[in-house]
């Protein structure tokens, strides 16, 4: 049976107060519509200096969320200025992103390092949510759930709009039989709009939304929307 899985990525957006008004409105959304999610995973992506405070009101709130990593070092502690290793994640997150296409893109990150990244991140526990931008770019060993996000569909990208969810199903597909017993799952402009067309597709298992995780009301209905037509797809 299919288990969703949700990624809300915030890249580098939001502060203090601000993360603290998204997590003020997602837990009055959480109490007052008593929503039972199960057979779901939700994690969310904050920048790291929001990873404390994210964790401080999950716990405090009773929220059903998993916090990640948007990155992390390929590197042990050491003098590695700006760095962020994974014990050092670890103490706040049980997951991290790897493989973003924007760090790919901004940052020259190669697949050489980001191989190390997750046998890193593997040493140390943490579950990874490794992105990959179309069939043929190769996954290492060990990842948890594999995101396939065509960059050209990422919202921040000008022009950025949804892939086709049949053919980003194909995609999927080709992804899943190359690596058999790992989730995949779509990211590139999802929205509360067109969740449910997305993750009824047989080899979608779920959506990593950027933009549409900034906003706790929409982030919430997103998920909404997502269990429901799961809800559907097994009645
Ligand atoms: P988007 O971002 O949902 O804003 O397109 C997705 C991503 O870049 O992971």
């Amino acid at each position: 049976m299919k288990k969703l899985i949700i990624i809300g990525n915030w890249k580098s957006y939001k502060g203090i107060s601000d993360a603290n008004a998204w997590f003020d409105a997602f837990s009055r959304l959480f109490s007052e519509k008593n929503h039972q999610w199960t057979d779901i995973t939700v994690v969310l992506c904050p920048p790291y200096t929001l990873l404390p405070l994210s964790q401080q009101r999950i716990e405090k709130d009773h929220l059903p969320l998993a916090l990640g990593g948007q990155d992390v070092s390929a590197f042990d502690e050491g003098a590695h200025t700006g760095e962020i290793n994974t014990h050092q994640l670890a103490e706040f997150a049980t997951w991290t992103i790897i493989g973003h296409s924007e760090r790919r893109r901004d940052l020259g990150e190669t697949d050489v390092l980001l191989f190390q990244k997750v046998e890193k991140a593997k040493k140390q526990g943490l579950r990874v949510v490794y992105c990959l931008q179309n069939e043929v770019v190769e996954a290492p060993k060990g990842v948890d759930v594999i995101a396939y996000e065509p960059p050209w569909a990422i919202s921040s990208v000008s022009g950025g709009v949804p892939q086709n969810p049949e053919s980003a199903n194909r995609v999927c597909e080709k992804i899943v039989q190359k690596y058999p017993g790992i989730p995949v799952i779509y990211g590139g402009s999802v929205t509360l709009d067109n969740v449910a067309s997305f993750v009824s597709q047989e080899h979608i298992w779920g959506v990593l939304p950027g933009n549409a995780s900034l906003d706790a009301d929409k982030f919430y209905s997103l998920i909404d929307h997502a269990t429901q037509s799961q809800t559907h797809l097994l009645t």
